[in-house]
This record gives structure tokens, sequence and C-alpha cells, in this order.
């Protein structure tokens, strides 16, 4: 029974607005490519680092958002995140020189960084048992939005304002939404999971009765009294026994999501979309509109068929939607609608599978003693693949021939098919102590 389900909504919205900027601020820069290569005189890496600059410092920002924020809060670290957000998009927006630009696509990459760690911990950690998984997949349906704005923002700015500063315009609106996210924040609740960690019962107390009710507040408290001795593991307890193998499927899963070339396309859609001749910037909000779309279907799936057949499912699907795209680049038929067509099967096909479900998979087989630990050092290793994938793709793209990195793409999309298919263990409808004694870290 839940005495105030507006409130765990709201404060789930207030998190999930992280999501929003995560993707806005990761997608918006493929509008902007176009009028900044020539005002900073860039060549194919420039503009490559242009946009792997942010992935760094997503690494960064992921790698230590969860630290700081076991120190200083949640809360605090959400709403320092949101500073750094609307910073970094009137940093970005503003500056003459490359290097400025670049200090403030890093510091943009940091914040992009501590949110995929930060909103989907709080809202895990707020959440009433019952709905969690689909309060945490709220976040990842935010992401998609994100992009679709930061889409359609880009092709509302080209269309009306446009000229050689349109980029400005693009980057700098940015400060909205991180503003909104600010703002929603401030009447969020704190973590009540960390204020017992900081010994603040009381406190956390009446948080719980907020969301739920007494009694179950009080039930609550025993349980995530039992697991605070054990939150805190150092890193080298992830290479141990059978830990090793069950934080192995995580981070190879984690590391394949980005590996399969999703941010190739995210990223770069009108500049793949410009060899075509139609408006790249229609065709890329078409992307983010299938993107959307095959997000709820992932959603409407994911407990129904299972997460395992819809990733099997799913990396079929973009591996052969890949080879089509192959075949359009090989045989020059980059004009008409077949570069379209099998971009949106690819993206439509990730949507509904990995997308969302890599990060429902790896929260859920992270025992509760590493997942913290586990989930900050494979969120790390995730990014460093979106920034091999983002750094190396327009130079092969333009230097060597698409269909060499879409090949690559394809090759790792049916990899994953292999490795899900033979090692990740399906979850649906298990509880998590089930999935752990399973996978003997119990
Ligand atoms: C997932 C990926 C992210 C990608 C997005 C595209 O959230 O983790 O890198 O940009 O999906 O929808």
């Amino acid at each position: 029974m839940m005495k105030n389900i507006t409130f765990v909504l709201f404060s789930t919205f207030a998190a999930a607005l992280g999501g929003l900027l995560f993707g806005f601020d990761s997608s918006v820069i493929s509008g902007a490519l176009q009028s900044i290569k020539p005002f900073f005189g860039l060549d194919e890496v420039g503009l490559g680092f242009s946009v792997s600059s942010a992935v760094i410092g997503c690494a960064i920002g992921a790698g230590t958002a969860g630290y700081a924020s076991d120190l200083i809060g949640r809360k605090k670290m959400l709403l320092i995140t949101a500073i750094l957000f609307a910073i970094s998009s009137i940093g970005t927006a503003i500056p003459n020189s490359f290097a400025v630009f670049v200090i403030f696509r890093v510091l943009c990459g940091i914040s992009i960084g501590a949110v995929s760690v930060l909103s989907p911990t709080y809202i895990a950690e707020i959440a009433p048992a019952n709905i969690r998984g689909r309060l945490v997949s709220l976040n990842q349906l935010m992401i998609v939005i994100g992009i679709l704005v930061a889409y359609f923002s880009n092709y509302l700015i080209k269309n009306q304002i446009g000229g050689e500063n349109d980029w400005r315009v693009m980057l700098g609106i940015g400060a909205l939404p991180a503003l909104l996210f600010f703002l929603a924040l401030l009447s969020a609740p704190e973590s009540p999971r960390w204020l017992m960690k900081k010994g603040r019962n009381s406190e956390a107390e009446k948080i719980l009765v907020k969301i739920g009710n007494a009694e179950n507040a009080q039930k609550e408290i025993a349980d995530i009294s039992h697991g605070i001795d054990e939150a805190k593991v150092p890193v080298s307890e992830l290479f141990k026994g059978k830990m090793a193998k069950v934080f192995t499927l995580g981070l190879v899963l984690a590391c394949l999501q980005q590996l399969v070339g999703i941010n190739a396309v995210i990223y770069y859609a009108p500049t793949i979309f410009e060899k075509t001749g139609g408006d790249e910037f229609l065709q890329t909000v078409m992307v983010g509109l299938v993107n959307l779309t095959f997000t709820f279907v992932a959603i409407w799936l994911i407990d129904k068929v299972g997460r395992k057949l819809l990733m099997i499912y799913g990396s079929a699907g973009m591996g052969v939607s890949l080879l089509l795209l192959i075949f359009a680049f090989i045989t020059n038929q980059l004009e008409g609608y077949l570069v379209l067509i099998s971009i949106l099967g690819y993206i439509a096909s990730f949507a509904a599978s990995l997308a969302p479900i890599t990060w429902v998979v790896v929260t859920e087989i992270f025992p509760n003693k590493i997942r913290g630990t586990a989930m900050s050092v494979a969120i790390a290793a995730h990014w460093s693949c979106t920034f091999l994938v983002t750094q190396t793709f327009p130079y092969i793209l333009e230097k060597i021939g698409g269909q060499y990195a879409f090949g690559i793409f394809s090759a790792l999309s049916f990899f994953t098919l292999f490795f899900v298919w033979k090692y990740i263990p399906e979850t649906k409808g298990k509880s998590l102590e089930q999935i752990q004694a399973e996978l003997g870290v119990g």
C-alpha cells in the first residue's frame, strides 16, 4: 500500500531529469558539428575529439560520482551535477577558442557520467520494491526523450535561426533543462538508504513513512540495516572467486552495449545522413522517434518475453540491419532510402533490447555486496568504450569507408548475440536473492 505515490513519482521524475540531460547533452553535439567544423577549422580527428572529449569526462564522472555521493549524499551530488550541466552548456556555447570549448565539453561529460550512475542509484534507493524495475526504466525513457528533444531542437534552430553561429544556440539552450533539474531536485528527499548509512535513522524513517506506511518503514529499516555492513567493498573484491565471473559478465555486457556502435549513430546521425542527399536533420529526428517508440516496446516486453530472448532478437536485428547498411556503402547506394531504413532498423532493435536491458541485467546480477563498486567500474569501462567508438568513427567514415566501421559493429552485434545466449542468465521474475543464489554468489 502506498501512502503517497505522487511523492515517489515526483522524486523519481526529479532524478530522471538527469537522464533527460544525459540524452540531451550527449546527442545535441550531433547537430552542432556542421557549423563547429568550419568555425574552429577542424579536421576529422578534431571533429571526433569535439564529440569524444565529453566522453572522456563521462568516464571520469561515472568513476567518481558514486564515491562522492557516498561522502556527501545522493541529493547534494545530484544538485551539484545540475549546476555543472548548466555551466557546461553555457561554457560550450560562448568560446571562440577550441581549447576552451573542449574544457567545457569535458565538464559536460563529467556531468553526464555522474548522472549515469547517480540517477538510477537514487531511484533504486527511493523506490518501493514492487515498482522499482519500472521506475528505474523510466530513466532510460528520459534519456531517449532527451535525445529526441535535442534532435528536434537542433532541427528547429537550424531551420529557424541558421547561420554560422547556430551551434551556440543549440548547445547553450541546454542550460534550461539543467535549471529545471536543479529546481525539481530541491523538493526531492535525500535517499533514505544513504541517510541510514550515515546513522541518520530518524530522518530516513520519516522519508520511508512518506513513501510507504509505518509498518513497511519499520520492515525496510530492518532490511536496510542488515545490508549496510556489507555495502562497501574494495575493487579487488570484484576479481575474487565466483564474484569474478559475475563481475566479468556484467562488465562485458556493459562494454558490448557500446561496442556495437550505437553512439556512432546517435552522435553522428546527421553526418551519416549528409551522404544520402535528403534532409539530414529531419532523418535524424526520425531516428529519435523510432528510438523512443521502441523503448516503450522494451518496457512492455521485458517482463513478459524475458531479458535474454529480447537481447538475442535485438542483437540479431542490429547485426542484420548493419549488413544492409554495409551493402549500401559497398554498392554506393547512399542516395534513396536504403541507408535510412537500415539505420532505423538498427536503432529499433537496439532500443527494444540492449539499451534498457543492459542496465537492468547489470544491476540484477551484481550481488548487493558488490553492486556499488561493480557499477562504478563497469560504467567507467562502458564510457571508455564509447570514447573508442566516437573518437575513431568519423575518421573511418571519411578516410577508410563507412562499410568498415559498420562491419566491425555488425560483427560485434553477432558476438553479443552469442555472448548473451551462452553466458547471460535469464533473470525475469526472479528475486534478486534467487538470482544471486543461482549464480553462486548469494
Ligand atoms: C543507452 C546507451 C547510450 C545511448 C542511448 C541511446 O542509454 O547507454 O549510450 O546513447 O541508449 O538511446
